[in-house]
This record gives C-alpha cells, structure tokens and sequence, in this order.
C-alpha cells in the first residue's frame, strides 16, 4: 500500500534541493495546514509596492475597518463575521456591512476596507449586492483614493468564471484609487483554511500599517470549523438516521425524485424554515474503481478509500488541466473540452501516467451538497426533510451520476445515516408578519422550503394568503407532494396552487407561463404587500421568471421597461422578493 502525500513536483520553480527540503515538510502537513500556509502567502503578497500604501496614520486607538460582505447563501457573510472578531481583538473598530446595505460612495469614505465577496449565476454577483455592484462599476462610482483595501473572492472552480465578482472588484477599487493592502485571495469551495490563513495575513500587515491598538500583536487564529451553534459542521457532520426514504416520483416518470426524513434527535440543530441542510457525500466506488483502473493504480485501498470518501472525483477544472498537462507531458487540450467531462475523461488522455501522489495531489477535497429543508420544525419535531431529485445524464459517450443525489436516493436507504450539517439561510425567510401574504414560486425540486414554509404558518395560524406556483414535467407522475397539497387547498392553508406540466401539452407549459396568465391577480397581490419567493433551477427558470415579473409589472402598472424595473427593485429592497436558487 503506497503512502499518499502531497509533494511539490520536480517542475516547480525552485532548485532541486529546495523541492526536496520543502517537501519534507509539505509531506508531514494536514490538508489544512496546507490551506492555511497557501492563504497565509497569499496574504503576505503584497500586490504593490508597500511604499505607495499611504503612509501610516499616527498610532492611534480602535482603528475603524470596514467589512463588507456579498453573499447569496452565506459563506461570505461568516467569513466577514469571523474578521469581525479577529479585528475586534487586535484593536481595529470593525463594522460588518451587507452589500445590499450600502453604496459604494459609502464604502469610498472607509480608510480600511475588507471585502469578502461569492459569484454566482455565471460570474454574476449575488442578487442582493447586484444594485452595490453596478453602481461601483458605473461611470459615476465614487473614488477610493482614501481606502486601503483587500478582497477575499469566493468561488467554485468548477465554474468557467471562477471569483469572478471578486477579482472584478478587486481591479475596480485599484481603477478607483484604492490602495491594495494584500493580493486578492479566490477560495474554492473548501475556502476555510485558506481564507483564515489569508485573514490572518492580512489583518495583521494592516494592523501593522495602520497601527491599531495592539499594533504587533499576533492574530487570534480565526477557526471556521468552530460551532456557531449546533456544532455540526461539514467537516464535523453529523450522522444522521434517515426514518423514511419514500420515491415521489410516479415509476413512469423520467424523473428520480425522493423524499428523505432525517432524525436530528439530540443534535440540537434549530432549523428554521427556508435553511437548508449540508450533506457530505460519498462517490459512488464504481467510479472510484474505474477511476483507479484507468490511473492503473488498482489495488492501492488506501488511494480507493479517499476517492471514494475525500477527494472529488467528477468535477474538472481548467486548473487540472493544466496541472494534468504538466505532470504527464500530454498537450493540454483546447479551454472548452472540459464541458460536459469530468476527471475520468481526462486521466483516460494518459492512462497510468500519474503516481498515487500526483492523483491525490490533483483532486481537491469533495465538497458537500445543499438540500432545502423541505419541512418545518413546529410540525415535525426533531426531523429534516429533504427533497432530493436524482441527477443522471450522458455526456461525451458515458453514463454521469450526480455524486450526492445518486448517493443519497440510490446508495442509502431507511435505517442508514447521512453526515449533515446545518447551513442557515436569513435571507429566505417568512415574512415576520404572519398576516402578509406570500408567493411561492417553486417548480420541480424548488417547492422544498415552501412545504416547510407552508407547515410553518399551518402550526402558527398564520392569517396571511399563499399562493403556491409549481411546475414539472407530467401531472400523473411528478406532481410532488399532490395530496398534502391538496389537503391544504381543502383546509383553506392555500389560497391557491396553481401548476404547470410541461410535457402534458404539445406546447411546453412551465411557472412562467401561469404567471403571465394569472398576472392581474398577481399584480394585485403584490400591491397588497404579498413577499415573492422563488426557489428551483437558477439557470433557466429563474431568469424566465425575473423576465416574466418585469414584464407583468409593465403591462399591469401601465408602466415601461425602466419604471417596472424600478418596481422590482423596490420590493427587492423591501425584502419581498427574494430567491433561493442553484
Ligand atoms: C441552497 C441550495 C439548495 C438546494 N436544494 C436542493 C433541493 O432541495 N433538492 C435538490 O435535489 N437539489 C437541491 N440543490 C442542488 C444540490 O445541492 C445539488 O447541486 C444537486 O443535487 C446535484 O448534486 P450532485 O452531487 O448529485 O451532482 P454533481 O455531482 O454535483 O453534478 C452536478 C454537475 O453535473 C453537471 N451536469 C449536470 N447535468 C448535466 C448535463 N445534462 N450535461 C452535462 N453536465 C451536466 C454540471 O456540471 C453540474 O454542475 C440545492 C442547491 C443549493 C445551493
Ligand atoms: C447556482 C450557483 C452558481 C454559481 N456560480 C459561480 C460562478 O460563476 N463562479 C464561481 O466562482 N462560483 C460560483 N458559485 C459558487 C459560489 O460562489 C460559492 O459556493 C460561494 O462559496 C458562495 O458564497 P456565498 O454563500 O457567500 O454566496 C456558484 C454557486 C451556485 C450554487
């Protein structure tokens, strides 16, 4: 069995004696110990000339520090509340803002600015920094000649546009006169290790320059994995028993759609309705064994057991390629081959040409998955519900199973457990009005949170109106959750369900189209304060129903394209439309 360590290979760009003592070291660090060094470099790397910072300010006491966060599902908000805390303790006067909370003149009169910034859709920023964002890329931005600056991008390799908002951030304060204090960092989507080591680096240098009150103290490591309050995390999950594992989909569907109940009995996770769970998942060892053939290192259980269990398998960055290229030698084929192909197809362009090291060493670690907690506490106690839509396709000649759904609906069954974690949500709430009614606009597997929504404002006799949209492909096989639906249209919980079953009709019928049709009423609702929730597929149906909305307020207010934009934008702000979309 051979040892897997990460080395540095013999092309890196120091002598060979230097490799070698480097990795002496490397080979004895933690995978985390590593993130947290590549951060903590990351950091220290001044992007200019220390001389042109401005110069120090008089030590002076509670230096204040702007951290400015956009987030769509949190991360960037935790990691700003963690620099919160580390600044606080080194003597800065740290002040915490959500991008949907500020405009960029307001950020311009910061002298110490932190940005923690996440990308989303295809390189856009998250919708509730979108107003924050153009109007810093706008022709009339303010200047940032007074700020000393530093951006922490958050992002997914997988992406084509990784840390793009991020990166277009960065090059926009420089453009604006801000003075950058450290490199930009981009975190995949194990961002922890590197993002603490980056903080680090960073609040210290800035501490140093600008001397807060304990100017050269060291920092007070800042520990994501540390409970903020059930103590589950994704690298601490926890194992969850599943009490039901039910199949919604009707057996003709083309469609593997499943409900699955977890027991959270004495996890203390306190869920509320719009969070969602994280699951660490595990690949499928099929995979993890052709994956192996195909590496020719068949045999090495230990390299078999963290491919099925660690490292991720599927995803193929641009990065791997290149790493790919360069260790085997092979030419690097063109950016757009990655589509629709995943690591497989590449180790299949040199088989057997990479050791156990260099494999290890290429796959970054497996990320966890995010269902929408489908069910609410009041109703059903200690319990998660998920709803969990198996993805299966074929691409570039094989057969593709998504690693968590397949996981979760076809490897597990009743009386197993899943390692889970909570991943809380503020911005997909109820409104805290009982009585103000509520638009839920959820096909497919988008009409989780508002059964938990749903049996929310059932178990606290709420008095405001629902009005449920959902969508799928067949009414006879994929009308999810039809009979609690339809108990609830008979209690009077739903004012009213209206569906769209795309493939019952010659013409494609989808949420959408039932918006545009019941758009009077629709219009109505929302001059009547209703909130708008919109959960599901963020690729297609969220943008068709962004565009859909627009063009009802238009035609119903008797409005342009500009004064119904205007519209949206105001219940935007007003925290009445709001979306939870992947
Ligand atoms: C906040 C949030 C809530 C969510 N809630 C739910 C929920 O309630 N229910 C639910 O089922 N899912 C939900 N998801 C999605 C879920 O997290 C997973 O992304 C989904 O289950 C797929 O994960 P997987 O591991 O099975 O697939 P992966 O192994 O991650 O594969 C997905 C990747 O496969 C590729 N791919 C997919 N289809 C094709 C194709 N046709 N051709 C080529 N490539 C393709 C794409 O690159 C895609 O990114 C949610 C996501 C978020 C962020
Ligand atoms: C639907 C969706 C789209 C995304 N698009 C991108 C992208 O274009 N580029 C990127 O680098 N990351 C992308 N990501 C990854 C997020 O940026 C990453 O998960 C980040 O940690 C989220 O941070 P937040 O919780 O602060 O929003 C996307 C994630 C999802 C679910």
């Amino acid at each position: 069995m051979s040892k897997i360590a990460p080395v540095l290979p013999n092309t890196a760009p120091f002598a060979q004696d230097q490799i070698a003592a480097l990795n002496q070291v490397i080979s004895v660090t933690t995978a985390e110990q590593r993130a947290w060094l590549s951060g903590y470099l990351a950091g220290l790397q001044a992007a200019n000339d220390p001389q042109a910072v401005a110069p120090a300010a008089p030590p002076a006491k509670r230096v204040p520090l702007t951290i400015l966060f956009g987030t769509e599902s949190g991360n960037a908000e935790a990691i700003a509340a963690q620099a919160r805390k580390v600044a606080a303790k080194l003597g800065f006067a740290p002040k915490v803002f959500d991008m949907a909370d500020i405009t960029p003149a307001q950020a311009a009169a910061a002298e110490n600015l932190l940005i923690v910034a996440s990308t989303w859709g295809e390189g856009d920023p998250p919708q509730r920094a979108v107003d924050f964002y153009e109007a810093l890329m706008a022709d009339s931005a303010p200047r940032f000649e007074k700020t000393r600056y530093a951006v922490l991008a958050l992002g997914d390799r997988a992406y084509a546009q990784f840390c793009e908002i991020g990166k277009r951030i960065d090059e926009r304060l420089a453009a604006l006169g801000g003075a950058r204090i450290a490199d930009r960092i981009e975190c995949d989507v194990d961002y922890e290790a590197a993002a603490t080591g980056w903080l680090d680096a960073t609040l210290e240098r800035l501490n140093a320059e600008v001397g807060g009150k304990d100017a050269g103290a060291s920092i007070i490591h800042v520990d994501f994995a540390r409970p903020v309050t059930d103590g589950f995390t994704r690298a601490r999950p926890f194992e969850a028993e599943i009490t039901e594992h039910v199949r919604l989909s009707g057996s003709r569907s083309s469609s593997d759609t499943h409900h699955v109940a977890v027991s959270l009995e004495g996890a203390g996770i306190a869920y509320e309705p719009g969070d969602a769970l994280g699951v660490v998942p595990s690949n499928d060892p099929a995979l993890a064994d052709a994956l192996l053939q195909t590496a020719g290192l068949g045999g090495n259980d230990t390299l078999r057991s963290a491919l099925i269990d660690r490292l991720d398998i599927t995803t193929l960055t641009s990065r791997q390629i290149e790493d790919f290229a360069r260790e085997t030698g092979v030419q690097a084929p063109p950016a757009d081959w990655a589509a629709g192909r995943q690591v497989i197809d590449l180790l299949a362009l040199a088989p057997g040409k990479l050791s156990a090291e260099q494999l290890t060493a290429l796959l970054r670690p497996l990320p966890p998955r995010y269902y929408s907690i489908a069910s609410s506490r009041k109703a059903v106690g200690e319990e998660a519900h998920l709803l969990v839509a198996a993805l299966r396709y074929t691409a570039h000649g094989r057969d593709r199973a998504g690693v968590a759904s397949v996981d979760i609906t076809a490897r597990h069954r009743e009386g197993d457990s899943l390692k889970v974690f909570l991943r809380a949500n503020q911005h997909f709430r109820l409104p805290a009005d009982p009585d103000r009614p509520v638009i839920m606009i959820g096909p497919g597997t988008g009409v989780a949170p508002f059964r938990g929504f749903l049996q929310e404002r059932e178990a606290i006799g709420a008095g405001g109106h629902n009005w449920l949209v959902f969508g799928h492909r067949n009414y006879t096989h994929d009308f999810l959750y039809q009979l609690e639906m339809q108990d609830w249209i008979k209690s009077g919980l739903l004012t009213r369900l209206d569906v769209a079953f795309s493939r019952d009709q010659p013409e494609k019928r989808y949420v959408q189209h039932v918006l545009w049709d019941a758009r009077q009423d629709l219009y109505a609702w929302l001059r009547d304060g209703a909130a708008l929730y919109v959960c599901g597929d963020a690729n297609a149906m969220a943008r068709d129903v962004h565009a859909v909305l627009l063009r009802i307020l238009a035609d119903q207010g008797r409005q342009d394209a500009d004064a119904a934009k205007a519209e949206l934008d105001a219940i935007r702000r007003d925290g009445r439309y709001l979306r939870d979309v992947y």
